[in-house]
């Protein structure tokens, strides 16, 4: 992959994010989801690569748009063939109430490198570089909590973990609390939660739970980039669940899944905050115009490049409602 590619990737969740903040805080979260899917699968027209969409918005009898298999990207024969997963907006909520952490989110990698997750659930932990290779998904969170500690050089105590606040968590938060961590409940956005876990001001140490597996495909493209870690296990909860694993090829739903193998090779992502958050500001307006705050990183250089865009209306009119 051309590493220009990854400045032009950014102008797709700038476009995602541009239209679902007009939507910020009204209480629909389809409408902004679905403005933010258009506006994503408008600027793939100008990428050029010959793209996959792998995780997107479903299968293609449910999405009209963004569905997995459909072809993205201006396609000519010399444009590099990727897979792309999106999350044109995560934390639908989140942007339906004006709650911190809503994104755009994209990763690409070479053709066939990322994980082909169905939309079921997937059990997860993540954490940041400096607790890289101690994780084990079969381990207990106490004992996880004492091996990230270990390796931080901190107490327990010092720790916090965060997780999606869930029914299903209850004993999982039970029993990070008696471990001694500190808990840090959310109520969406496990994606900016596992990106957390590896910025250094964020407080977050670890993320425990279950929540999306296109969320987390994203996130391993995301810490795989930084140098975190992750693992994960797909939560198949029912015989649909399970046939869905099998059409997308994982015989095995109980697979543990490395970071490495949920994002293989030469992995690129970027994001544009919607809402502000911990790791990006969300997108603010001014007479004729609005800026956006986005990531972008590449996993073969570690480059990490946070972007702040002027975007003009009057040049730009598609944004300008
Ligand atoms: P949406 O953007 O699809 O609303 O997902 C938000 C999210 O919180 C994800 O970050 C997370 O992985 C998933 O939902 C958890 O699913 P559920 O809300 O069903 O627990």
């Amino acid at each position: 992959m051309d590493r220009n590619l990854a400045l032009e990737v950014v102008r797709v969740t700038e476009a995602a994010a541009l239209s679902a903040a007009r939507l910020m805080g009204r209480g629909e979260k389809d409408a902004a989801d679905q403005a933010a899917v258009t506006a994503m699968r408008n600027a793939f027209e100008s990428l050029a690569i010959r793209g996959t969409v792998v995780i997107g918005e479903g299968e293609r009898d449910e999405a009209p748009m963004l569905f997995i298999g459909e072809k993205v990207g201006m396609g000519d024969k010399n444009d590099p063939e990727v897979d792309i997963a999106v999350d044109p907006l995560e934390g639908t909520n989140l942007c339906a109430y004006g709650r911190p952490n809503a994104l755009a989110v994209i990763a690409m990698a070479e053709r066939g490198k990322l994980l082909h997750a169905p939309d079921i659930y997937m059990s997860k932990i993540a954490v940041g570089s400096d607790a890289k290779g101690v994780i084990d998904l079969d381990k207990s969170p106490t004992a996880n909590l004492k091996a990230i500690a270990d390796a931080k050089g901190v107490y327990v105590e010092d720790l916090t973990a965060v997780i999606l606040e869930r029914d299903r968590h209850a004993n999982l938060i039970n029993e990070v609390r008696k471990a001694g961590a500190r808990v840090h409940l959310i109520s969406d956005g496990d994606v900016s939660a596992a990106i957390a876990t590896c910025l250094p001001d964020s407080g977050i140490d670890v993320l425990f739970g279950i929540g999306g597996a296109p969320e987390g495909v994203l996130a391993a493209a995301a810490l795989k980039c930084v140098g975190g870690d992750m693992q994960a296990r797909l939560v198949a909860r029912n015989t649909h669940d399970k046939d869905r694993c099998v059409s997308m090829g994982i015989s095995n739903p109980d697979q543990k899944w490395h970071l490495e193998e949920l994002a293989r090779g030469d992995v690129m992502f970027a994001a544009t905050g919607v809402t502000s958050g911990d790791m990006l500001k969300g997108v603010r307006y001014f007479k004729g115009g609005a800026k956006t705050h986005s990531l972008v990183m590449r996993s073969r250089s570690g480059t990490i490049r946070l972007i702040e865009t002027d975007h003009h209306f009057d040049r730009k009119p598609q944004f300008g409602f």
